[in-house]
């Protein structure tokens, strides 16, 4: 059996193929539909090369990038001075470390969440999401969905509705969840995911 990479690994090898260097018309797409107010602190969990964190950043958002990777981060500092852009990119696990800028009103992660394949890391990460945002806060989280049979094709880890809201339901409330497709540079189109925000509880269960 061949050992998973891990991410940082990943990085070191530009095995990176959820790569945009744009941000994913899933996130410009949400704040669209949602009358959300662009103000106030931000965290991109798991923000790799800070595509989106910049798109947040440049939007009217102080925005925190967290991640495992300082190769990416370099990418997304080197990204940021280029669009003339200020964020906060923090290099640190989200489960232990403490990003600068908390309480935050407004976190995202675009391919973080699914990566916790038991749902007791999901529920561990879900308190953890809970716990960084103030009280009403949301979350949009991009995951990928287990509603499509991809064969021997490699994609995002894929979770059901079912097994996405076991985790957060005590944390969050469902304000939205629904099939889409995370962006992706290929003609192929990308992988089928849910597009979910969620409403921090002021009681949590
Ligand atoms: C699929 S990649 C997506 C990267 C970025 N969000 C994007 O859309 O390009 C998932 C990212 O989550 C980061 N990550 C995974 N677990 C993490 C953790 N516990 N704390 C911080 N970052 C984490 C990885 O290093 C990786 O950059």
């Amino acid at each position: 059996m061949t050992e998973k990479k891990t991410f940082v690994e990943r990085y070191q090898e530009k095995d990176t193929p959820w790569e945009l260097n744009r941000p994913d018309h899933n996130l410009i797409d949400f704040f669209t539909s949602f009358p959300v107010p662009v103000v106030g602190s931000a965290i991109d969990i798991g923000c790799g090369t800070g595509n989106n964190t910049i798109w947040l950043a440049s939007h009217g958002f102080q925005v925190t990038g967290c991640d495992l990777s300082d190769i990416a981060l370099a990418q997304a500092e080197a990204k940021a001075e280029s669009a003339k852009v200020t964020c906060a990119f923090f290099c640190g696990d989200i489960m232990r470390d403490q990003p600068p800028g908390a309480p935050f009103v407004f976190a995202f992660d675009r391919g973080c969440f699914h990566t916790f394949d038991a749902l007791v890391d999901r529920s561990r990460i879900a308190a953890r999401v809970a716990e960084l945002l103030s009280d009403g806060g949301r979350w949009l989280s991009l995951v990928g969905s287990k509603d499509e049979d991809r064969g021997d094709r490699p994609g995002p880890p894929q979770l059901s509705a079912g097994e996405v809201l076991s985790a957060i339901e005590p944390y969050f409330e469902l304000i939205s969840m629904r099939r889409g497709h995370f962006d992706a540079n290929q003609a192929s189109g990308g992988a089928l995911n849910w597009i979910c925000h969620f409403r921090k509880r002021a009681l949590q269960n």
